[in-house]
């Protein structure tokens, strides 16, 4: 044997030797608090805890397949584009750490060893809400069959402005609720005008209901975070404002009731940015029957001063890739964000880590490709032309992005 093949065999040894020393308290447990517990604990987007090791010792296995596949954690931005302060992907170093203690028998170790738990709120993941908002009934989902949008109008009752530095969705339930929009309508707004309080809304056909009706608070979907602003950011809401829920549910074969709810955390002074969540979108594509590769364009100009603080791409089960560019009033083009292979299944929000200055006059494009072809194994129907829709059969072409302007005091609307 020559000399490099002996000094193979003598780092495979040694790596041998440190993969045997993996136990769960020391290793393993550090990499699921940082990366996994977010939605591996009871009450949570997975449908299993890994807060124990009695309860993560059976996904042993499991656990290191899906992350030598990188199938877990769910993360689909293209590392050659921005970097990422919510990037949830692990090092090749997490990795082997994984793949080692399930090849190693998955031993438990030392509990002196374990790092403190984290400390989770009950339920809720931005800590003790200020405010809850609650539908004021169950709504009860059919066994099957489509469920239109429905929309449900909680008023605030606050008679005074207040700026909202977190929010989050906490869906009645999971199995029913496929996404929840919390919007905020201000007072004297004509959206959803015919919905009553406290009772199940269903617009008309052609009715506005979504973007542009009401102000975005904060959204759940599979794979959502809540948003968490820095200090001096905040979302506005005006006093005498409604929380409007979009509820989007789907039937799973057994009826059931849902009643989900919103909690708010104020900002602990007055903010001096204001975040406001828009997009660039394209609802006018007709996707042909069986396309593979139909590609659809947005642009939307950036009408003042803006800092882009998030990303959230939306497309349904035929989306396929998406790219967010800015292109600035010199001329110059920067690709913001790129997710190479989307997926439906994960309605993820990307925060650049150093925030994105777009000069007034700057364009956000966008471009998305959708695969109508009998290839794409969650295609509804490929012999059917697509276009935009609520359901899931139907499509969309959404890039939703959240800004901050500043927010000026003698001029305290700056929603126009
Ligand atoms: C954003 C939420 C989220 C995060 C973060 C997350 N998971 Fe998951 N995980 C899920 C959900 C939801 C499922 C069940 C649905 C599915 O399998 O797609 C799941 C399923 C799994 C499974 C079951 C097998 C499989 O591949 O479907 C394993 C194993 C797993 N996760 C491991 C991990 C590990 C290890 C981490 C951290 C390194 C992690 N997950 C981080 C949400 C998450």
């Amino acid at each position: 044997m020559n000399r490099i093949g002996l000094f193979l065999l003598a780092a495979a040894a040694v790596h041998a030797a440190s993969v045997s020393n993996v136990t769960f308290n020391k290793q393993v447990l550090p990499v699921l608090q940082k990366n996994c517990q977010g939605c591996h604990r009871p009450g949570e987007a997975a449908p299993m805890s890994f807060l124990t090791y009695k309860e993560t010792r059976p996904y042993a296995k499991a656990i290191k397949a899906a992350v030598a596949a990188k199938k877990m954690p769910p993360w689909f931005a293209d590392s050659a584009h921005g970097k990422w302060a919510n990037d949830r992907s692990l090092t090749a170093a997490e990795i082997n750490t994984l793949v080692a203690w399930a090849d190693s028998g998955a031993a438990e170790g030392n509990p002196k060893d374990a790092p403190k738990p984290l400390a989770f709120v009950d339920g809720w993941n931005i800590g003790k809400p200020d405010a809850e908002f609650e539908m004021q009934s169950d709504f009860t989902v059919p066994a099957s069959g489509t469920i239109d949008y429905t929309y449900f109008v909680v008023p605030t009752n606050w008679n005074e402005d207040k700026w909202i530095q977190m929010a989050e969705v906490r869906p009645g339930n999971r199995s029913l609720v496929h996404h929840v929009i919390a919007y905020i309508r201000a007072p004297g707004s004509k959206w959803l005008a015919d919905a009553e309080p406290g009772k199940a809304f269903v617009p008309r056909k052609g009715e506005r209901r979504g973007e542009g009706s009401g102000e975005w608070l904060t959204a759940f979907a599979p794979g959502s975070m809540p948003e968490r602003l820095e200090a001096g950011q905040g979302r506005l809401v005006k006093a005498g404002s409604d929380i409007v829920f979009q509820m989007h549910y789907t039937a799973n074969g057994k009826e059931g009731k849902d009643r989900s709810k919103v909690g708010v955390v104020f900002a602990k002074q007055t903010p001096t940015m204001r975040v406001m969540t828009v997009a660039s979108q394209n609802g006018k594509f007709q996707i042909p029957a069986g396309d593979a590769n139909y590609q659809v364009d947005s642009t939307m100009t950036v009408t003042k001063d803006a800092t882009l603080i998030s990303f959230a791409p939306h497309m349904h089960l035929r989306g396929k890739d998406f790219e967010y560019r800015a292109v600035y009033p010199t001329g110059e083009t920067q690709i913001l964000l790129r997710v190479p292979a989307y997926s439906f299944s994960w309605q993820l929000t990307y925060l650049p880590e150093k925030p994105i200055v777009l000069p007034k006059g700057t364009k956000i494009e966008c471009t998305a490709h959708f695969d109508n072809s009998a290839n794409n194994k969650y295609n509804p129907d490929p012999a059917k032309v697509v276009r935009w829709g609520d359901q899931s059969w139907d499509e969309m072409m959404i890039g939703f992005f959240s800004v901050t302007v500043p927010v000026n005091p003698a001029q305290p609307r700056t929603d126009d």
